[in-house]
């Protein structure tokens, strides 16, 4: 069995989160660390016992040769470190969503990346969850009938959460392709935030087997009422010509089918999906076929759709996907947005957006 080892860089929530998975899988060796804080850094290489730690990414790399490069940086930090990963001789580079701030900046690492050669995984890991799994069970028995729409909604902003909803989406979609897109957006509020994003954005998808997908993500999605924690206030599901399944990030699952209504538990946990998680980057290392079910080319999918709803938002009408660059979305929304505070869906987002 061979033992992987990992460089992880960037030590905040994400990163120790990712650190502490590796450290506890016989598959993998943490051997290295890096983040600029150096306080952060020596009391986290006590923690976890690791022996070559420094604040320069490439530095630790060179010395560590790792088979992983991972890396949990805020999203202004991406491109620069995916060189950093290739750099290293890595064969897998994992980092958090979103891949990236513009589709232009997406593109160049996706070309960067099979270029060399180099798998992706990103981190939209609650598909773990045992909540997340059931929808996917049930969609998948035929219980539903014909999957006619796919939905997704957040309370968090688009950056945070957007990126999640669709890859989920796309999962209980059999990952079919988007073919256009479609959007509106509102609020300046969310776009000087380090997750820089309309306060609420809304979209439509039409995908290659005619399926529908509905998502929103902000001040403007629906509640979800069954959820108090309020970044959990997420619906993702799917509808059927006999029903519907879907999955509360906080809150469980929940069906209706030919056959009645049924229900179950589950809520995201950092706790119970990170193994798996990472476990599923050692078996990918392995083995060709075992694609990660995270892996970057379906992250590329879901980023795209988010950054042509945006496109439709900029300059309207449909937008046919794949996508090329252009000019940078986020920059390119701040001069078409109106000056006018965005209207909320249920005072429970008061305090985040007004
Ligand atoms: N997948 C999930 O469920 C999930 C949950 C929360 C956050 N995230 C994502 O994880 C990422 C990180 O979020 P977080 O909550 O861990 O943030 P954080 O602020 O807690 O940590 C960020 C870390 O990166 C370090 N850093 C910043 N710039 C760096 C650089 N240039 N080189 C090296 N290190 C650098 C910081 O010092 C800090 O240690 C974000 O993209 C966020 O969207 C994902």
């Amino acid at each position: 069995m061979k033992v992987y080892k990992v460089v992880v860089v960037g030590l905040g929530k994400r990163g120790m989160h990712h650190a502490a998975a590796f450290n506890n899988d016989p598959r993998f060796e943490l051997t290295g660390i890096s983040t600029r804080d150096t306080a952060k850094l020596a009391k986290a290489a006590a923690e976890l016992q690791v022996t070559h730690f420094g604040d320069d990414p490439l530095a630790i790399s060179r010395e560590v040769t790792p088979d992983i490069f991972c890396f949990c940086t805020p999203p202004t930090v991406r491109l620069p470190l995916i060189q950093v990963g290739i750099e290293s001789g890595a064969r897998l580079i994992a980092y958090e969503k979103p891949i990236a701030l513009s589709m232009n900046e997406a593109i160049a690492i996706r070309k960067a990346v099979n270029d060399a050669g180099i798998k992706t995984v990103v981190s939209h890991q609650h598909r773990y969850g045992q909540h997340y799994q059931k929808v996917k069970e049930i969609i998948d028995s035929g219980a539903l009938g014909r999957i006619h729409t796919v939905y997704g909604h957040s309370a968090g902003w688009m950056l945070h959460l957007l990126t999640h909803l669709v890859d989920y989406m796309r999962w209980y979609n059999g990952n079919a392709e988007a073919e256009w897109v479609m959007g509106q957006a509102a609020g300046h509020g969310k776009l000087a935030d380090a997750h820089p994003s309309p306060d609420t954005v809304a979209g439509v998808i039409q995908f290659s087997n005619g399926v529908r997908g509905w998502v929103e993500s902000g001040a403007g999605a629906p509640d979800v009422p069954e959820v108090d924690y309020w970044w959990r206030k997420c619906r993702i599901g799917a509808q059927g010509t006999d029903g519907f399944a879907e999955v509360l990030t906080g809150g469980g699952w929940r069906a209706v089918t030919r056959e009645g209504a049924s229900s179950g538990e589950g809520c995201m946990n950092y706790d119970l999906d990170m193994p798996p998680y990472v476990h599923d980057m050692a078996r990918w290392l392995d083995d060709d076929n075992q694609v990660h079910p995270c892996n970057g080319e379906s992250a590329y999918a879901g980023f795209e759709i988010a950054m042509g709803i945006l496109r439709s938002v900029i300059e309207r009408g449909q937008i046919k996907l794949p996508l090329g660059p252009g000019e940078p979305e986020l920059e390119a929304l701040e001069k078409v947005l109106p000056q006018r505070p965005v209207l909320l869906s249920h005072e429970g987002n008061r305090k985040e957006y007004l």
